[in-house]
């Protein structure tokens, strides 16, 4: 009933777990069934290690948070090492989140994680600048997206999906861009930029001033996205954006998305994505629908 397929990855169903808000797995594991999840996206991974920025980087603001992380993660070598393993002896379904600087990161990352199994797919985050072209970034320009995919998509025949950033003037331009490019689905969105000003210090929270929103207060601009992005490309749509209940995952399911990531909501309730799944069983068991399948885009009809 909950089965879906984005390209030529066939889940469970369509609930996974957004970068960056679920570790690599293993931090929710007493809180979650993680093998029964659609899949686990995570943390992204660049080629080598990257620190983060300093703190302050988290905020909290209202219906949502504001995190500058600055993409710590343990770098490709140390993932395959220390955080591949748990997850496959856990049967997850993983998808991993890469970054890069430059074309030619994104392409050594997307090597190096071709020789390993265990693997189900690879998410491009093309919301990083492209130091190599003055630090715009690779998704808020279409060229340099649909370079940066057709790049990557020589490199491997694991299913592609190119992360979207929301922080353009016209996102299904971007979209059709990736797709161009060879992706298998894209999943939007990611964060929107924001910042947030102590009153009394007179200073910005963040140390790095600015940084991403998410949660709750950015759905409405999410779903938006996903049904205008829905309607410009053939390629499944994954969504993403403020999703806390079943009941946000059934609208960006009629609004067109194939499958939903659960980013933010992971932090203030662990179980959700558990209680999300169950909630979309009911409710096509309510409504007499035999797969989720017949409800993608079904608020367009
Ligand atoms: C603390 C934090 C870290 C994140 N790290 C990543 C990341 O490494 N790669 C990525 O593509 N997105 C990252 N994201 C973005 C989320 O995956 C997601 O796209 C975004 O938060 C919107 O979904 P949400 O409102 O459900 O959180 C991060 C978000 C948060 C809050």
């Amino acid at each position: 009933m909950l089965k879906v397929r984005i390209g030529s990855l066939s889940l469970p169903n369509p609930v996974m777990t957004a970068s960056g808000t679920f570790g690599y797995g293993k931090e929710y594991e007493d809180f979650v069934n993680i093998h029964k999840l659609g899949a686990i996206v995570v943390k992204g991974i660049s080629f080598d290690p990257r620190p983060g920025n300093p703190p302050p980087r988290i905020v909290e603001t209202a219906c949502g948070m504001l995190n500058a992380i600055g993409l710590q993660n343990v770098g490709v070598e140390r993932f395959i090492e220390e955080k591949l393993p748990y997850l496959r002896n856990m049967n997850c379904r993983v998808i991993v989140n890469i970054l890069g600087d430059s074309v030619e990161e994104y392409c050594a990352i997307t090597q190096r994680l071709n020789e390993e199994k265990g693997i189900q797919a690879i998410e491009l985050n093309i919301s990083c600048p492209n130091v190599k072209k003055g630090g715009v970034a690779f998704g808020t320009n279409s060229s340099m997206a649909h370079e940066v995919v057709s790049q990557v998509r020589k490199e491997t025949s694991l299913p592609l999906i190119v992360k979207l950033s929301p922080n353009v003037t016209d996102i299904t331009e971007m979209a059709k861009a990736a797709e161009d490019g060879g992706a298998d689905a894209v999943s939007l969105i990611n964060t929107l930029i924001g910042m947030a000003i102590d009153i009394h210090k007179k200073k910005p929270v963040l140390a790095n001033t600015i940084g991403g929103l998410s949660g709750p207060a950015i759905k409405p601009v999410a779903l938006r996205m996903v049904w205008q992005v829905a309607d410009a490309v053939k390629i499944p749509v994954i969504g993403i954006g403020g999703i806390s209940t079943w009941q946000d995952a059934i609208e960006f399911i009629l609004a067109g998305a194939s499958a939903i990531q659960v980013g933010t909501a992971n932090f203030f309730n662990p179980r959700i994505t558990d209680e999300i799944i169950i909630g979309i069983e009911d409710y096509l068991k309510k409504n007499k629908y035999s797969s989720v399948r017949e409800i993608i885009g079904l608020a367009k009809n």
